[in-house]
């Protein structure tokens, strides 16, 4: 079960004969790395943070990742950094230590090396400013002493006081170095990286099945001792699985394409608008920067939010066994709660879908406990498509409301041919409510979940109709 994995930790060339399901934390922490910490060991509280180096075409980009959550089998050829590796092994704080020193932005210091990580993140990553303001690139990160105000003085500090420089898309690191943001051996790294050997993992095998692995944030939560003990298939780094292309009038996405690249990628942000609105309620940086969209829809949670978004939008899956390949549209994919149509000798290679054309306006709303780095209650997705004031198509997506995620067939055939107005939502909103069984759970009563479903409903329509219906039109009928 042991494979050979090479891979910079920090200054050092590390390789291993180990078992690939080993998470980095565990064997990082055994490396007497042990200033990075574990609070929750479920990514929800960033203490475990780490940044990860990757050569991608000509490139060597960081994005912040969960170690906790992170199988080593992922990280072939790559270069991490712990909140050692920041050091220059000198005893002196780097600047951004001392902004978070001179603000009182740690207290116990529990939660701090991962604020740290993310922070010097922030200067490595030209993908972070489009999403929002300097502290968001911390949302991965919980502190229970500070309150949070002290460490976003101290990111603000540190921000207006040095730029974020790039040379191509590339963080300029002889700046950074200069700057004492980053150590020199950073210069080094892009030319030892080419020279390890990177081997994707096994793909395919029939002979000896195995659990397909994305980015293990869904896996790694759930059953880390059954991956430790399996045959395990890692797809993360398969460069066949990833990417975003179009086709024939078809969007094209790999299964091991992340959220983050999904999110980011300027094909998809032109086909969706509002993408970093809907971007942002999902997880947090480093599980978007992890997660896979073949791992959100092959899970099978009846949350899933790309799966909703990308339901909404018709997709279809291409499946393969390594031999042939079928398609499946991703709405008659999932057959019961966390089941789908999906053979165990089969993985999902892409999903594709039909770029929309003319009129067409796109929304995903979602509500979960708390706003930000929360799974959802309930979420739903709508395409819709308008001609002269007429409904030409509508696909109505809901999570949560069901054991699968569910494509809202009656409603979206309802609203088609429609005129647009208020009468014909507050009756969508009716006939969805026949279509949706929802359970009473941990996330709510069924009758809160039916209720947020018609008011996720009203928001699609609110926010891209405002002229034609607002929130006084549908309060008056809740
Ligand atoms: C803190 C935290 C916050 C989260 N927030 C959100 C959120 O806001 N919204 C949300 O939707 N989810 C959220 N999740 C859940 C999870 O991160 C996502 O579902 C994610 O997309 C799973 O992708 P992955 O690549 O990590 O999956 P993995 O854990 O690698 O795999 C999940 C399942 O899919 C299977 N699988 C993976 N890839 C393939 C493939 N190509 N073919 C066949 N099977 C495959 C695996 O065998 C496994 O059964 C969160 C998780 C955590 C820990
Ligand atoms: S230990 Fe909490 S996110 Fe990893
Ligand atoms: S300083 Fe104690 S958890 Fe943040």
């Amino acid at each position: 079960m042991d494979s050979k994995i090479s891979f910079i930790l920090n200054e050092n060339f590390i390789e291993a004969e180990i078992n690939p399901a080993v998470v980095l934390l565990d064997f990082i922490r055994k490396q007497r790395l042990t200033g990075t910490k574990e609070g929750c060991k479920e990514g929800d509280c960033g203490a475990c943070t780490v940044l990860c180096g990757e050569i991608s075409g000509s490139k060597l980009t960081y994005k912040t990742l969960n170690s906790c959550l992170l199988p080593l089998g992922n990280i072939q050829g790559k270069h991490i950094v712990t909140i050692e590796g920041l050091s220059s092994g000198k005893n002196e704080l780097n600047p951004v230590q001392e902004a978070f020193v001179a603000e009182g932005a740690s207290q116990c210091g529990f939660c701090t090396p991962g604020f740290i990580v993310s922070m010097t993140c922030y200067f490595l990553n030209p993908e972070i400013i489009s999403l929002t303001k300097p502290g968001f690139v911390m949302d991965g990160n919980i502190c229970r002493c500070t309150g949070h105000n002290s460490i976003i003085r101290a990111a603000e500090k540190i921000s207006s006081r040095l730029k974020r420089k790039f040379v191509s898309d590339e963080p300029d690191f002889v700046y950074l170095t200069e700057k004492k943001i980053i150590p020199e051996y950073f210069l080094t790294i892009k030319n030892r990286l080419k020279k390890i050997d990177i081997k994707s993992g096994r793909i395919f095998d029939s002979s000896k099945p195995g659990i397909y692995i994305g980015g293990g944030t869904d896996l790694f939560v759930q059953k880390p001792d059954e991956l430790f003990k399996s045959e395990t298939i890692f797809l993360h780094n398969d460069i066949n699985l990833k990417g975003i292309e179009i086709k024939n009038g078809n969007c094209e996405i790999g299964s091991s394409t992340t959220v983050s690249e999904i999110l980011n990628s300027g094909i998809i942000r032109k086909i969706i608008p509002g993408l970093d609105k809907f971007g942002l309620l999902f997880g947090s940086a480093p599980i978007r920067n992890n997660a896979t969209i073949g791992g959100n829809i092959n899970n099978a949670s009846p949350i899933g939010d790309m799966t909703s978004l990308f339901m909404a939008l018709d997709s279809v899956l291409i499946l393969t066994n390594g031999k042939s390949e079928r398609d499946i549209p991703l709405k008659n994919y999932f057959s019961g709660y966390k089941k789908t149509e999906r053979h165990n000798d089969e993985y999902m290679k892409s999903l594709k879908f039909r770029i929309p054309e003319g009129n067409y306006f796109i929304n995903f709303e979602k509500v979960s406990k708390r706003t930000y780095l929360d799974i959802a209650s309930v979420n739903s997705s709508l395409l819709i498509n308008i001609e002269n004031g007429i409904i030409a198509s509508a696909h109505m997506s809901a999570g949560g409301v069901s054991a699968v995620p569910l494509y809202l067939k009656n409603t979206s055939e309802f609203l088609t041919a429609k005129k647009l107005c208020p009468d014909i939502v507050n009756e969508a909103v009716n006939t969805a409510q026949l279509e949706i069984s929802p359970i009473s759970d941990a996330r709510g009563s069924s009758e809160y979940k039916r209720l947020l479903l018609s008011r996720l409903i009203y928001a699609h329509f609110i926010t891209l109709f405002p002229e034609i219906i607002n929130i006084e039109d549908t309060y008056e009928r809740l």
